[in-house]
């Protein structure tokens, strides 16, 4: 069997030179998985693909929210355009919703969490409400769900001058929910213009074991930051006078 012969001995966090649709073949397989915030379903199309889960639940209100600060985000929508979004998603997976392979749970994430038993997700990504209090509430709704080894994945950990227009608290809420919980980040994406995280209920977790042991086998470049929680993280834009953009990770 493989083993790491040299390297680290104990996990800490990683930033990975790749992008989100990469980092998700490298996910476990065939589990109970959530999408929590899914709009058109691009990213569960890839899910489905990538990860082909037993189950995935996705979530998602689907509707306007007037909410002051959730009011600023890009990705809500009027009614009709709501609307739209869902029947798309019934359109595009309704042979996985018929099979029981997909399951669509409409409502607020923190409340549809309830519904499902402890110890039932293999992982979950959140990608919802991007503001630092529903952030930090989807956290532990869903970080309560997972089974002992699960692994939380989420979107946007960024504070780029756009997030904060946007009003999203992602990089607080989650450091934060490490704090409280003893979850560990182990992974960051770190060439996507909205870095996606993967948190570890422990670093030695079998789960995060497999998913590190892959990455580290697999992808160039790899950068160690130590005591992650305690740093300032910043995710800065380099805007060109073409419109070109680029992005710089500082710890
Ligand atoms: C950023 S989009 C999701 C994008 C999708 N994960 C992807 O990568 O293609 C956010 C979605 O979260 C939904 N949403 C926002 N707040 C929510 C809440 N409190 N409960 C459930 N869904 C919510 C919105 O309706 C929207 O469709």
């Amino acid at each position: 069997m493989l083993a790491i012969l040299e390297g680290p001995t104990d996990i800490s966090t990683y930033i990975f030179p790749i992008i989100r649709e990469e980092l998700f073949m490298f996910l476990p397989r065939d589990g109970v998985v959530a999408e929590v915030g899914v709009l058109e379903g691009g990213l569960s199309q890839h899910i489905l693909t990538v990860a082909t889960p037993q189950r995935l639940h996705l979530v998602d209100l689907w509707e306007c929210q007037a909410d002051r600060d959730y009011a600023l985000d890009p990705s809500n929508g009027t009614p009709e355009l709501q609307n739209v979004r869902l029947d798309g998603v019934k359109e595009r997976f309704a042979k996985e919703i018929a099979s029981g392979q997909v399951v669509l749970n409409r409502g607020y994430s923190h409340l549809i969490a309830e519904s499902f038993p402890s110890n039932y997700f293999d992982w979950v990504f959140i990608d919802a409400n991007h503001t630092y209090e529903a952030v930090l509430t989807d956290l532990r709704a869903y970080g309560a769900k997972l089974k002992e080894d699960g692994l939380i994945v989420g979107h946007d950990f960024t504070n780029q001058r756009y997030a904060q227009e946007c009003k999203f608290g992602v990089v607080e809420a989650v450091k934060q929910y490490c704090r409280e919980s003893g979850f560990v980040p182990v992974a960051l994406t770190g060439r996507d213009q909205f870095p996606t995280y993967v948190l570890a209920r422990r670093s030695h977790a079998r789960q995060a074991q497999i998913l590190m042991f892959s990455l580290f086998r697999t992808v160039r470049g790899i950068v160690e930051i130590r005591n992650f929680l305690d740093r300032d993280f910043r995710h800065e834009t380099v805007r060109f006078s073409d419109e070109m953009q680029n992005f710089i990770i500082s710890v």
